[in-house]
């Protein structure tokens, strides 16, 4: 491939089918015991031979990402050309369609694809386990975007534990106005609920993943941080009601959301769902898509 050849990577949304959060710990992170579920809802990040590292945004809330040397994409180039000794030659080129400070993981998202084209760009000749190695050290979510599917995440939600399941699952994407913090949110959380909180044990989503019966999936989502949420986004609670009253299999705020998931009991009823949550004025845009999905892939 000639070196002016773009490298272009597709990376999944993630939903949190489970998130239990337990202790605040001394580094300032939860634990957490959480179950990762990557969407078919991709944002596409390109690689350019270029002269040193540079981002552009385009695409869904392109105007709330930074392009300085705080956005999460262009350090994760940074920090593969410093551990490989590659040349930080990068023009990186984000289309975003994961809303952005959503509770989906838009950021880490883009930074494990960031990952995955410059590796490409650079032939720097990674493992996948070097790889995940430098994911941990950008974000929480971002190992489990290089690998995608259905995941057991515990630690901070880096370590991951593959989880085999039955099935395809179709998901309602409520986005809200705006985004909300997770430091913020973990914080409430740690107001409402005291730093020495008991995650929610994972079972009953992982038993429901394993027979793929969405009635009982709907059942068993669930999220610690969904009190938190609600509570620094009252309109929240409007939200996740009109979709289990419009007849969701379940639903639950995804991750520190804003960002609601509702599991639909088929694509069909799906498409209903997300018109009907347009109608009801509850949401600002509704997405539709599968899960689960495969992680960052060169396109
Ligand atoms: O790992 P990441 O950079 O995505 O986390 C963003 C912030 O979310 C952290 O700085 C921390 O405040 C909070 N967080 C947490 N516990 C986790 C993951 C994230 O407190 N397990």
């Amino acid at each position: 491939m000639p070196a002016s050849d773009p490298v272009r990577v597709r990376v999944p949304a993630k939903v949190n089918l489970h998130l239990g959060v337990g202790r605040r710990r001394p580094d300032g992170y939860h634990d957490v015991v959480t179950v990762l579920h990557a969407v078919g809802l991709f944002d596409v990040v390109s690689a350019q031979a270029g002269p040193g590292l540079s981002v552009q945004v385009g695409g869904e809330g392109a105007g709330s990402v930074p392009v300085d040397g705080s956005n999460l994409a262009l350090r994760a180039a940074r920090l593969l050309a410093e551990h490989t000794g590659a040349d930080p030659a990068a023009r990186l080129m984000l289309n975003k369609s994961i809303p952005v400070a959503g509770g989906m993981a838009g950021g880490s998202a883009d930074a494990a694809a960031a990952l995955v084209a410059c590796d490409g760009l650079w032939r720097t000749g990674m493992t996948r386990t070097g790889l995940h190695a430098l994911a941990a050290r950008l974000g929480s979510d971002v190992p489990f975007l290089l690998d995608g599917g259905t995941a057991l995440g515990t630690g901070r939600g880096d370590v991951l534990t593959r989880v085999l399941g039955r099935g395809s699952f179709t998901w309602v994407l409520a986005l809200a106005d705006g985004g909300l913090s997770t430091p913020e949110v973990y914080a409430q959380h740690d107001r409402l609920r005291g730093e020495r909180a008991e995650p929610a044990p994972p079972e009953p989503v992982l038993a429901a993943l394993r027979t793929g019966d969405v009635a009982a999936l709907g059942a068993a989502l669930h999220n610690d941080l969904e009190p938190a949420a609600v509570a620094l986004r009252p309109e929240l609670a409007a939200t996740l009601r009109a979709g289990r009253e419009l007849g969701a299999a379940g639903g639950v705020v995804s991750g520190s959301g804003p960002t609601c998931a509702f599991l639909a009991r088929s694509h069909a009823a799906g498409l209903d769902l997300a018109a009907a949550l347009m109608s009801e004025g509850v949401c600002r845009d509704v997405r539709v898509a599968a899960g689960p999905v495969g992680g960052a892939r060169v396109a």
